[in-house]
C-alpha cells in the first residue's frame, strides 16, 4: 500500500503557517492532519474550525481532520463545510457513532474512527461498512512529544489481520510518536498513513523539508 505522510499541523509554527505548509508542498506530503481538541475529551485545547477554514484558502493539500471533541456529532458538519476530505471520530465522543460516521459520508467527506490505545478493536464490528480509514493512537490523544505505548505496534499487526479477515486493504493512520526510529516498525506492522510531529519534522535541529526526506528514507528501507 502507499505510504502517506501527514504533517501534525498542531506541531506547526503558529506565527509562520504559510512559509510551513509551503515547505510542506515542496514536500508533497499527503494530506495535512489537524487535532482538534475540546478540553474535555482529551485534557487540552487545540484548534477550530476557523483555522480549517483559513489554512484551505492558501493550500489544495487535502485535509484530514481528527476530532478529539465530546458530541463530534453537533461539530461534523462545521468541519466537513471548512474544507476537511477526511473526517476522524472517537467511538467514546458520542453515543450513536454509527450515526457520526454516516453524518460524515452524507457531507461527501471520507469517514475514520480513530482508536485510543486502550480501545479495543472489537468496537469494529458491527460499523466498518461505515468508515474507510482507521486511525490508530500509538499514544494518549491529548499532547504532542510524548513516548509510544509499546502494545499499540501490536495492535497495529492485529488490526492488518482483522482488516484481511473482512476482505478489506484499508489505510490504517497511526498518530503519535511518528518517529525515525518507530515509524518502520509501525508501518511492518500494516501502518500506511503516518502522522508526522514533533518526533519528526517539527524539530530544531531540521527543516520540514529534510524531516520529510529522512522519513521517506527509512520507510524506503523496509
Ligand atoms: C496527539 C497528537 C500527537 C502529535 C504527533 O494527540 O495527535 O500525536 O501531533 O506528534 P509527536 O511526534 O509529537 O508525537
Ligand atoms: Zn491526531
Amino acid at each position: 500500500m502507499k505510504i502517506k505522510l501527514v504533517p501534525s499541523i498542531m506541531c506547526a509554527d503558529f506565527t509562520d503557517l504559510e512559509n510551513d505548509i509551503k515547505e510542506m508542498e515542496k514536500a508533497k506530503v499527503d494530506y495535512l492532519h489537524f487535532d482538534i481538541m475540546d478540553g474535555h475529551f482529551v485534557p487540552n485545547f487545540t484548534m477550530g474550525v476557523d483555522i480549517i477554514r483559513s489554512i484551505r484558502k492558501i493550500t489544495d493539500i487535502p485535509f484530514d481532520t481528527h476530532l478529539m471533541i465530546y458530541n463530534s456529532e453537533r461539530f461534523i458538519e462545521q468541519f466537513a463545510r471548512a474544507g476537511s476530505d477526511i473526517i476522524s471520530v472517537h467511538p467514546e465522543s458520542s453515543l450513536h457513532i454509527q450515526k457520526s460516521l454516516s453524518m460524515i459520508k452524507k457531507l461527501g467527506v471520507k469517514p475514520a474512527i480513530a482508536l485510543n490505545p486502550e480501545t479495543p478493536l472489537s468496537i469494529l464490528d458491527y460499523i466498518i461498512d461505515d468508515v474507510e480509514m482507521i486511525l490508530v493512537m500509538t499514544v494518549n490523544p491529548g499532547f504532542a512529544g510524548q513516548r509510544v505505548i509499546p502494545s499499540t505496534i501490536k495492535k497495529i499487526k492485529d488490526l492488518r489481520n482483522k482488516l484481511k479477515g473482512y476482505g478489506l486493504e484499508i489505510d490504517v493512520e497511526v498518530d503519535g510518536n511518528v518517529s525515525f526510529k518507530n515509524a518502520p516498525k509501525m508501518v511492518k506492522a500494516g501502518a500506511n498513513v503516518l502522522v508526522l510531529g514533533t518526533s519528526s519534522i517539527f524539530r530544531e535541529d531540521i527543516s520540514i523539508q529534510k524531516g520529510i526526506e529522512e522519513m521517506r528514507r527509512k520507510i524506503i528501507k523496509i
